[in-house]
């Protein structure tokens, strides 16, 4: 909870916070890494840096977490913060680096508003920052304590690579050493680390999506982006028999087994988490109702398809709707042709999970809303930095 000193500074002065994080932002980043240079190699995502909103992620939910105790002053928002825990674990931070974050960001912003930010201001935003940190650094110390090993990454060998849809591709690694394997839950993700072409190394974020119980074999589809800079290294690099680093598993777009009916919905690769929680559910013959909804371009570049098709005809409760914008109509899987529509899916009880490219889920996201369900029944993941946090 904030101070109640610092609460009608935080309140009078988060406007204008708020309107500068975008020149903020790029002179943080640059203090951040000309100091430390290191974070750049295989840490920070160097496509993120070059990209304006995604950069503002980090700063930007600061603001909002500010917001967040002015409106509501006895509660922390949860979600937003276990999201960044999950993602940092997944990277190996850890609290001796906040103080140096710290010291970087609160240097851009003395910088920015030069003269405007008195003593007062700065104090009561330092108090902000530490609220924050200490609150994300308590939930990271307790994911870090759930996992079977103390390594950030471990080796993993390819042992299998599959095309799947049009420009997809599932590869399975086993382990390559003897670190003890976390048995992951589906909808988990791991960091995938490997050296770019210059001998940086970047890292990135994959839903692992078949084998999720699997205690030796970790399985992920990824999606080629030819202008991307991860993607097609993995996709034109790694070859059988070849190591790559491995992180543990995290994520909390978990399916929970509460037993209430499920709404899954997805557009093009955002099917990976629900991939994985249909096979899982299948795998121990749950009798769960499930609306799976699955849109994408056309039939042929849907991935993962069969696994997916298959896990629902095992489930006894399970339905099946698809949505196509182009291309041929397949037979059944209640296709159309155009944009999803959820709206006949939805019932009041149902938990809604949400995944795949902002667009998509904006709109399936408001119709979730008008239809009255509430915004804690509507799960979603967003594949890069979660914009949504700094709007
Ligand atoms: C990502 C917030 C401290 C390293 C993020 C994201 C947020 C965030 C909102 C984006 C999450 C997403 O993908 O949706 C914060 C806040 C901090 C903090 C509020 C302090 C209170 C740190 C520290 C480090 C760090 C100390 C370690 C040097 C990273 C990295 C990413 C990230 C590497 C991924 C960015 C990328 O992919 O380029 N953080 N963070 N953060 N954070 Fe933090």
């Amino acid at each position: 909870m904030l101070s109640t000193k610092s609460f009608p500074v935080i309140e009078a002065t988060l406007p204008i916070i708020a309107e500068r994080i975008s020149s903020i932002t790029p002179n943080f980043y640059n203090r951040l890494f000309t100091a430390h240079p290191e974070l750049l190699d295989g840490i920070f995502s160097r496509s993120n840096q070059k990209n304006g909103t995604q950069q503002q992620a980090l700063a930007g939910s600061i603001a909002v977490f500010a917001t967040y105790l002015v409106k509501y002053p006895n509660t922390t928002p949860e979600t937003m913060l276990a999201r960044v825990a999950h993602k940092h674990t997944s990277l190996g931070v850890v609290e001796e680096q906040y103080p140096i974050v710290y010291k970087h960001l609160f240097d851009a912003i003395a910088e920015d508003l030069g003269d405007a930010l008195t003593p007062e201001i700065a104090e009561a935003w330092t108090e902000v920052y530490w609220l924050m940190a200490h609150a994300l650094i308590k939930i990271e110390k307790g994911l870090y304590a759930q996992q079977a090993n103390a390594e950030i990454y471990a080796p993993w060998k390819l042992v299998e690579r599959t095309e799947t849809g049009l420009d997809s591709v599932v590869f399975s690694f086993e382990p390559a050493d003897e670190t003890p394997v976390t048995v992951a839950k589906p909808g988990q993700f791991v960091s995938v680390r490997m050296p770019m072409a210059d001998g940086i190394r970047q890292v990135r974020q994959y839903t692992l999506s078949n084998d999720i119980e699997h205690a030796s074999r970790r399985t992920i589809t990824v999606k080629l982006d030819v202008n991307g800079e991860f993607s097609p290294v993995i996709h034109n690099d790694l070859k059988i028999g070849d190591i790559v680093e491995l992180s543990n598993p995290y994520g909390d777009l978990v399916v929970e087994n509460d037993g209430s009916p499920l709404v899954i919905a997805t557009a093009g690769i955002g099917c990976t988490p629900s991939a994985a929680a249909l096979q899982t559910l299948a795998a121990n013959g749950s009798n769960r109702k499930v609306t799976v909804l699955h849109a994408d371009q056309e039939f042929s570049a849907w991935p993962l398809r069969d696994q997916m098709i298959e896990s629902v005809s095992k489930l006894p409760e399970a339905t099946i709707s698809t949505w196509f914008e182009r291309g041929e109509l397949p037979e059944g899987l209640n296709a159309k042709a155009g944009y999803m529509d959820l709206t006949e899916a939805l019932t009041e009880d149902a938990q809604v999970y949400l995944c795949g490219p902002l667009p998509f889920m904006n709109a399936v996201r408001n119709q979730a809303l008008e239809a009255g369900v509430p915004a804690e029944r509507i799960h979603y993941e967003v594949f890069g930095p979660d914009v949504w946090l700094a709007a």
